[in-house]
């Protein structure tokens, strides 16, 4: 084994972390975990991997499954576009008859890329393939002092060849696991501590001083604004719902009634006006703020979102509203997968 190999493995028998996905070879229970994983931290991802795992023990069972379903266990978890892919993929893998077993086969399943291919074809089949994620980066470009861009062609084609080079082809799932716990726990991105680091005497970022500015990123994409209001229309105990089309943001999930603006959020003399035109004539409406303005960083978006409830004594003409309105009662909420920002706010109601 190369010294790189052997002292990674030396650290991981005692820093190894036990997660439930490192206890199984069933490849889907791997591909689950490496989805969520893909979304969150090991901490947060494990809740939703083991109430996904409970509902959906197994591929069959995901495949059978409707799609709003799905997006309800994966409710907060954000990128649902991964939920619908996974439910798309069980399906594929149902129509092969068996879990594909060869590299090639897992990357044609929707959704998962040479990362998650990687990953599934180590720890399921044992196969040689380097899994690189972020953790892999960094741990690779400080120990060999790369200075290339991770996020350019160029970089990804360096870190892809440099990675299964250092792969340790007669372990690649014990390989695999131990450079991403070592990413996670050790050769963290800010402030690592490397005298306590089993590299240290080897890394070339720690000789040359090099550990905080790798490794290096290029491309940062604008953010673009959006400013979104979201309004609990309730009528007695009921409240309206839509579900989101494609091609936008939390496609699948449900929401309020939404207005989007151009520039800025309104004030309420603006939105009492639109809203008026929504009801002219058919009675009273009272309307209540339940939060000004609450940011969210999507990947390239900001997002400004305000809420208000507003309460009608009679029942609407829906032919003003927007098409396809759901009347949910309140105490049913909790079925319906909600974008984060909107179950929190939907479970004040
Ligand atoms: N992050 C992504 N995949 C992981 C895994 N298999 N174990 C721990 N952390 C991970």
């Amino acid at each position: 084994m190369a010294d790189f190999a052997r002292i990674l493995h030396d650290w991981y028998q005692v820093h190894k972390r036990v997660l439930p996905w490192r206890e199984t070879k069933d490849p889907y229970r791997i591909w689950v975990s490496e989805i969520i994983l893909q979304q969150t931290r090991v901490d947060q991802g494990l809740d939703y991997y083991l109430r996904f795992i409970a509902r959906f023990p197994d591929v069959w069972t995901l495949a059978e499954t409707d799609e709003s379903e799905v997006l309800k266990y994966w409710e907060g978890l954000g990128y649902y576009s991964r939920a619908r892919n996974l439910l798309q993929a069980a399906r594929q893998v149902c129509a092969l008859g068996k879990f594909p077993d060869s590299y090639s086969e897992i990357r044609k399943l929707r959704g998962v890329g040479d990362y998650t291919a990687a990953a599934i074809a180590s720890f399921a089949f044992g196969l040689p393939y380097a899994a690189v994620d972020g953790n892999v980066y960094r741990v690779l470009s400080r120990y060999y002092g790369v200075e290339l861009p991770i996020d350019t062609g160029a970089g990804k084609k360096y870190f892809a060849a440099l990675a299964t080079e250092t792969l340790d082809r007669k372990h690649p799932a014990n390989y695999n696991q131990a450079i991403m716990d070592f990413g996670a726990l050790q050769c963290v991105p800010k402030n690592p501590d490397c005298s306590a680091c089993p590299f240290c005497a080897s890394c070339v970022a720690f000789r040359d001083g090099l550990v905080a500015q790798l490794p290096i990123k290029i491309g940062k994409q604008t953010l673009r604004s959006r400013f979104f209001t979201f309004i609990y229309i309730e009528y007695s105990d009921l409240v309206a719902l839509w579900r989101r089309g494609t091609g936008d943001i939390w496609e699948g999930l449900y929401q309020p009634l939404q207005f989007e603006w151009e520039e800025a959020l309104p004030d309420e003399i603006q939105l009492y006006k639109r809203l008026s035109d929504l009801f002219v004539g058919q009675g009273n409406i009272t309307f209540l703020p339940l939060k000004i303005c609450e940011r969210q960083r999507l990947s390239h978006q900001l997002l400004h979102v305000s809420f208000y409830r507003l309460s009608l004594s009679f029942p609407p003409d829906e032919s003003a509203l927007p098409q396809g309105i759901i009347w949910v009662e309140k105490n049913k909420l909790a079925q319906y997968a909600f974008p984060k920002m909107l179950a929190e706010m939907t479970e004040k109601l």
